[in-house]
């Protein structure tokens, strides 16, 4: 029987860990803040920032928002950044993405300074991830390794498979599973064998944006499928990067979509805001 891993659970519990940690830290006198930062009316980055404000308040964070209209140009928005850098009630810097095409997305993400950078994108955190050293790890990544440890899934030694190469997904999660140990495959849309590849694989990782392309006859039985992608499907559903239907009978254990990785990420991120409050 496979065993559905249950990404809303996990979170919940993650938070509340959190929320006892975060009442300790206000008895030193420490008050965490997160400042959260949307630029335009992209509908699914108000959802997604909204449900960011409601993880801060349960958690005990204090949420500092920006609102900011589509036109907005880089130089208030760099302006903006560099206060909140400056801010000490402010303990980590998000800035939703994707950003209105006329501001350079990277100029942004190297503007917050790296020890507020709680969505792990700095080049620096992300060079602390790669030679092993201390800093913010990325929240969906950290919440696909925090699904399997929680999930008493050993990556030590495993194949793993991460279809996706993205900055935000792809490589720091084959860089998270090579430091848990596990023998790591990137592929990604030129790999030419795919199938040969994933029916090797112990754990597979699917991070490409493409509804349902992976299919339950590419893998090996009993396989750990863990799910990073939101899509909609033919009928206009959220869906996987995975073909639940026909994987859900071949794998051991298996995140659904939604509520697999998606409650994860805002725990990590809740989870990076409290570290950086802590090593203020
Ligand atoms: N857009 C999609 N995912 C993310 C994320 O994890 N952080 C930010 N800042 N923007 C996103």
């Amino acid at each position: 029987m496979v065993q559905i891993i249950d990404g809303k659970l996990i979170s919940a519990q993650i938070k509340d860990e959190l929320k006892q940690e975060v009442v300790a830290l206000k008895e030193k006198g420490i008050f965490p803040g997160l400042a959260v930062v949307l630029v335009g009316d992209n509908s699914a980055s108000q959802v997604y920032v909204r449900n960011k404000k409601t993880a801060c308040e349960y958690v005990g964070i204090k949420s500092f928002s920006y609102e900011l209209p589509e036109e907005t140009s880089e130089e208030a928005l760099l302006e903006l950044i560099d206060t909140l850098n400056q801010d000490e009630k402010v303990h980590g810097i998000l800035v939703q993405l994707p950003l209105p095409k006329h501001i350079d997305e990277n100029k942004v993400i190297l503007a917050i300074a790296p020890s507020k950078d709680v969505d792990g994108f700095h080049p620096q955190n992300v060079g602390a991830l790669c030679t092993g050293l201390p800093g913010f790890i990325s929240c969906t990544p950290a919440g696909v390794i925090e699904l399997l440890k929680r999930s008493q899934v050993e990556i030590a030694g495993k194949n793993c498979v991460v279809v996706g190469r993205s900055n935000i997904v792809g490589k720091p999660v084959s860089l998270l599973l090579l430091q848990e140990h596990g023998t790591v495959t990137i592929c990604h849309s030129k790999t030419k064998n795919l199938t040969e590849i994933l029916k090797q694989a112990d754990i597979v990782v699917a991070a490409v944006g493409r509804a349902k392309m992976i299919q339950g006859s590419q893998l090996k039985e009993g396989a750990v499928v863990i799910d990073v992608g939101i899509n909609r499907d033919e009928n206009g559903k959220l869906c996987g990067d995975v073909d639940f239907t026909s994987c859900e009978s071949i794998a051991s254990r298996i995140t659904p979509v939604p509520g697999g990785v998606g409650p994860m990420t805002i725990a990590m991120l809740m989870h990076n805001c409290v570290l950086a409050a802590k090593n203020k």
